[in-house]
């Protein structure tokens, strides 16, 4: 809590101040990155008790700035559990960026499409999640100024920013999927077998993030609105190989839409 609210002190004297929207800028949104009218940026190793990006395809940059009409706050760079970072630690910029006053969160990420209606490329709005990871940001003290010891599971994703997102897909004329987000720890992907598992569990996508940072909003009341991109496809019954460059591909086909889409939510939404 010391550290939350010391990093949230020294980011308010930098200027990242009242952010109205929080953004984690995962896989598919660089090209939103790109047009943040940016007031303040900072690399994540310049600013104190942040943790440190490791995975070569994230920047690890905190932005502030103006994108829409609305004060946003994004994360271009993420924590993963496969990286070897705890929960709490996945979960602590999270909780500086809401702090400082977010009022929603938005995150994306890449995902293997379960539904086989799916195809790689497209993009599935997350209606709600399965935590299949072995942990939970949550866990240990509850620091009850953030919010209550059991949160509810009650629409982590609120209907009314999936409504939104819906308006604003069908505006800019971009199809859009829906569907449950599974995470798993990875960082392999699932075997047929284990795909096979998900999709009977109830999963339409699988990935290996988002979840630890949804459940620290819910902790704090924030709504989130989440954003699959399908890079790939998990048929068991029709098993190809996967390479990283054919993830990374796919991710890059959805940029422009999500691009398109994340600017027509961000001007709809009303806070
Ligand atoms: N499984 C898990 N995580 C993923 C996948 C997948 O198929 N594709 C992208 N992230």
């Amino acid at each position: 809590m010391e550290k939350i609210k010391e990093t949230t002190e020294f980011l308010k004297s930098k200027g990242f101040a009242n952010p109205e929207i929080a953004i984690i800028l995962g896989t598919g949104m660089s090209e939103l990155a790109q047009i943040i009218n940016v007031k303040a940026k900072l690399s994540y190793k310049d600013i104190p008790n942040f943790p440190i990006s490791t995975v070569e395809s994230h920047a690890g940059e905190l932005i502030y700035g103006d994108l829409a009409g609305k004060r946003v706050i994004a994360m271009a760079g993420r924590f993963h559990f496969y990286e070897g970072y705890d929960f709490q630690t996945i979960a602590f910029p999270v909780r500086v960026m809401l702090q400082l006053g977010a009022k929603l969160l938005i995150v994306s990420n890449a995902a293997g499409g379960i539904n086989p209606l799916f195809k790689a490329g497209e993009v599935m709005l997350i209606t709600d999640h399965i935590n299949f990871l072995p942990g939970n940001p949550l866990r240990g003290k509850n620091y009850d100024e953030l919010g209550p010891r059991f949160p509810d599971g009650y629409e982590v994703y609120p209907k009314k920013f999936q409504e939104i997102a819906e308006q604003a897909a069908l505006e800019v004329g971009i199809p859009l999927r829906k569907g449950v987000y599974l995470a798993i720890q990875g960082p392999c992907l699932e075997t047929g077998a284990e795909y096979r598992m998900i999709k009977t569990l109830g999963a339409d996508a699988v990935g290996m993030s988002t979840v630890p940072e949804a459940l620290v909003a819910k902790h704090m009341s924030i709504p989130v609105a989440g954003f699959s991109v399908i890079t790939d496809m998990g048929l068991p019954d029709h098993m190809e190989p996967v390479s990283f460059e054919y993830v990374v591909n796919n991710a890059k086909r959805a940029e422009l839409t999500l691009k398109k889409l994340i600017t027509k939510f961000i001007e709809k939404v009303e806070l």
